[in-house]
C-alpha cells in the first residue's frame, strides 16, 4: 500500500505543469470553483494524482481516463484499468493524500484539524452511539485528537467501500482513543467486516489528521509528491503496531 502525500501550495511552474495534465472535463470542473484558491488547490491535487498514477501505469499523465462507481468513487478506466490498481484521494487545506494499491479496496481521508468543529452536537450527528460514549469518556484535552481520529477513520472506511453517504454513519464503529491502534470495531451491515477491514492512523503533517482503510492486511509505505521534497511523515502504527516507512 503506497500513500502519497501531495503538497498543494506549489510554485507557479509546478502548478502549470500539473494543470497541463488535466482533461477538458477536469478543466471545466476546475473553472466552476468560486474561489481562485480552491481552483488552484483542486487543480494541483488532480494533476499530481494523474502524475502519481501515470508512474505506476507507465503512460503519460494526460492520457489517463477515469470512471466513477455508482456512488462517485473514481477508478482508472480504459487500458490503464488493466493494471488492476485501486486508488483513493482526499484533500484538505494545502494537502492531499493519494493511496495506491493493487486488487484491494482502499479509502483515505485527510482533514485539517479545526478544534472549533469538534462539538458534542457534531459528534452526535455523525458518530455512532458507542463512538460518542468513547469520546465523552476521554479527558477534555484528548478530545480534539480523538474527534478527528474518529472522523477520518469513518471517512476512510466509507471511501474504501465506495458507498459515499449511502452507508449510514451510525452503522459502524471505529476505535478513536489517542495512543490506541486504529480499528474497525463493529459493523451492523456485515458482522465479519470488523475482522477483515484494516484501519490505519496517518500523521500527514502538523495540523492534519488522516486515516486509511483497506480490506485486508497491509504494510504502508509513504511517499511525497513532488519527489525530492523532504520525506513525508510516516503513518502512525498499523493495527498490529507496525510503523509504515520506506
Ligand atoms: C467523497 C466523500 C465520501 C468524502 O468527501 P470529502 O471528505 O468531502 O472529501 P475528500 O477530499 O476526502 O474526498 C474527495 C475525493 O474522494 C473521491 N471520491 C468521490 N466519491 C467517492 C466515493 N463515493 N468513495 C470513495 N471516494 C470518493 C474523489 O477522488 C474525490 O476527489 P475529487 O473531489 O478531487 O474528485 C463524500 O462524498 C461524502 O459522502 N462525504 C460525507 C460523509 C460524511 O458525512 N462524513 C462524516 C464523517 S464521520
Amino acid at each position: 500500500m503506497h500513500v502519497w502525500r501531495i503538497a498543494l501550495a506549489v510554485p507557479d511552474a509546478e502548478q502549470a505543469e500539473r494543470a497541463a495534465a488535466l482533461s477538458p472535463d477536469e478543466r471545466e470542473r476546475a473553472a466552476r470553483f468560486h474561489f481562485e484558491r480552491d481552483r488552484r488547490r483542486w487543480t494541483a491535487a488532480r494533476g499530481a494524482v494523474r502524475a502519481v498514477l501515470a508512474g505506476y501505469v507507465g503512460v503519460p499523465a494526460a492520457s489517463l481516463t477515469f470512471r466513477v462507481g455508482p456512488h462517485g468513487k473514481p477508478a482508472l478506466d480504459g487500458a490503464a484499468a488493466r493494471a488492476g490498481l485501486d486508488f483513493n484521494v482526499s484533500h484538505s487545506g494545502d494537502l492531499a493524500l493519494c493511496a495506491v494499491t493493487r486488487a484491494r479496496a482502499v479509502g483515505v481521508d485527510v482533514e485539517a484539524v479545526r478544534p472549533e468543529f469538534t462539538t458534542d452536537e457534531v459528534a452526535r450527528r455523525f458518530f455512532a452511539p458507542g463512538e460518542v460514549a468513547a469520546l465523552e469518556a476521554l479527558p477534555p484535552d484528548e478530545r480534539v485528537e480523538a474527534f478527528f481520529a474518529c472522523w477520518t477513520r469513518k471517512e476512510a472506511y466509507i471511501k474504501a467501500r465506495g458507498s459515499g453517504i449511502a452507508l449510514d454513519l451510525d452503522r459502524f464503529e471505529v476505535a478513536l482513543a489517542p495512543g490506541r491502534p486504529a480499528a474497525l470495531l463493529a459493523t451492523r451491515d456485515e458482522p465479519a467486516a470488523a475482522a477483515r477491514w484494516q484501519l490505519f492512523a496517518l500523521a500527514p503533517g502538523e495540523g492534519y489528521a488522516g486515516a486509511l482503510a483497506t480490506d485486508g492486511p497491509a504494510r504502508l509505505a509513504c511517499w511525497q509528491w513532488p519527489p525530492g521534497e523532504a520525506r513525508a511523515p510516516s503513518p502512525e502504527r498499523g493495527p498490529s503496531g507496525e510503523t509504515g516507512h520506506d
